[in-house]
């Protein structure tokens, strides 16, 4: 039977960031199965084996149609062994056995339960399962001591785990713009994350603010959050001030990609009006007057910003795949403030992503080609 068919075989870059991804993912059963070995990878503090997967499941997603067969995958990068073989197995018979029994693992599932609730890591997570604690019943009657955010994110643990919607994030972002506005004129608020991708939901909104002369964006974080709490939009929020000085700090830590603007992570309490939302209503009172949404907010000066948009869109395969380039390719070191070149010893300036892409000699992928 297979003789006369023709099958393509596929081939593309290595770098997640030479390749233009979109939402329109021809293999989501191989890519699920794959995602889901790397999200137990780091679950369980693997996390060289969840780059791995991670990597393996964006070179898949790149593909321009539906893999039928392995011989069609010889010019597709990083698919190691194990990759290779759930990939074998869901060709061959629908299902992975391995990605099948993780599915239905005690150990998984509470992890995934646990790290779901907002301020649980992996370790806390662990810690609590060598405890005997598989469950959010369990959790409660425990009562392990929680710290701020755990709190909160146990008690808005159903909201926080519905995917929150564009209407949702349009108006998030409405509640953001008038903040952001009246506590200083002129900011602009740019909604980043996986909603500039082009994503439909999202596990949270994103969005950074700067101010086109340089240096009024200074100690704004603290004034939005006041504004937004005053007005009762605030459940839960944690302000991290900005720490970042080039001159003084140098390429000293390139490898760090925590970057030091000033930041906020937040629980919104988005008022539920109707005709929106109402997804979680499912039937019994009708909707409910408000949901909490985790919100992100990042505060850039104006001379940063394009490598904070460029840092902050995403997806985060994306943007370790562009630092990896800039080092390993282009003898760069690419964060979220600035691109400094280690040949020339000189920071490199750019006031677009455009620019970016173009001093580490990439093609540009514009925001909705980014979701390896
Ligand atoms: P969903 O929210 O799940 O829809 O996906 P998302 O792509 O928006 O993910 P998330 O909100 O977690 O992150 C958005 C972007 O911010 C990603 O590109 C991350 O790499 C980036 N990001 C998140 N945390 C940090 C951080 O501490 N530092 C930097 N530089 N970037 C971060
Ligand atoms: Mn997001
Ligand atoms: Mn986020």
């Amino acid at each position: 039977e297979q003789q006369t068919e023709e099958v393509e075989v596929f081939s593309t870059p290595s770098y997640a960031c030479q390749r233009r991804t979109t939402l329109d993912n021809h293999n989501a059963v191989l890519t699920d199965a794959l995602s889901l070995l790397a999200e137990n990878a780091e679950l369980s503090g693997e996390d060289g084996r969840g780059v791995a997967f991670r990597r393996a499941a964006a070179a898949l997603k790149a593909l321009p149609l539906p893999v039928t067969r392995l011989t069609q995958l010889g010019g597709v990068p990083c698919l190691g062994g194990h990759s290779l073989r759930v990939i074998k197995d869901v060709l061959e018979s629908g299902a992975s056995p391995e990605v099948e029994a993780l599915r239905r693992s005690e150990r998984f599932k509470a992890l995934k339960v646990l790290t779901g609730i907002f301020g649980v890591g992996v370790k806390t997570a662990g810690r609590w399962i060598g405890e005997g604690i598989l469950t959010l019943r369990q959790l409660r009657d425990s009562g392990p001591t929680l710290n701020r955010a755990q709190r909160a994110g146990l008690r808005h643990y159903d909201d926080l785990n519905r995917p929150v919607g564009r209407a949702e994030a349009a108006a998030v972002a409405a509640v953001v713009e008038a903040a952001a506005g009246s506590v200083l004129p002129g900011a602009r608020v740019t909604l980043i994350g996986g909603f500039r991708r082009g994503k439909q939901t999202g596990h949270d909104v994103d969005f950074l603010i700067t101010h086109p002369e340089e240096g009024r964006e200074a100690g704004l974080m603290p004034k939005l959050v006041s504004w937004l709490d005053s007005q009762g939009f605030l459940l839960y929020q944690k302000t991290n001030s900005n720490s970042y000085l080039e001159a003084a700090e140098g390429p000293a830590r390139p490898a760090s990609n925590m970057d030091r603007f000033e930041r906020c992570f937040s629980v919104f309490k988005l008022p539920e009006e109707a005709g929106r939302g109402g997804a979680g209503a499912g039937g019994e009172g009708g909707p409910r007057p408000w949901r909490a949404v985790r919100v992100d907010l990042v505060v850039s000066p104006v001379s940063q910003f394009a490598f904070a948009l460029l840092g902050w869109t995403g997806s985060k395969l994306f943007e370790r795949e562009l630092r990896r380039w800039a080092g390993h390719e282009m003898n760069m070191c690419l964060s979220s403030h600035a691109l400094y070149d280690h040949r020339q010893s000189r920071y490199l300036r750019a006031s677009s992503e455009e620019e970016i892409f173009a001093h580490l000699g990439l093609e540009y992928i514009p925001p909705s080609e980014r979701n390896a």
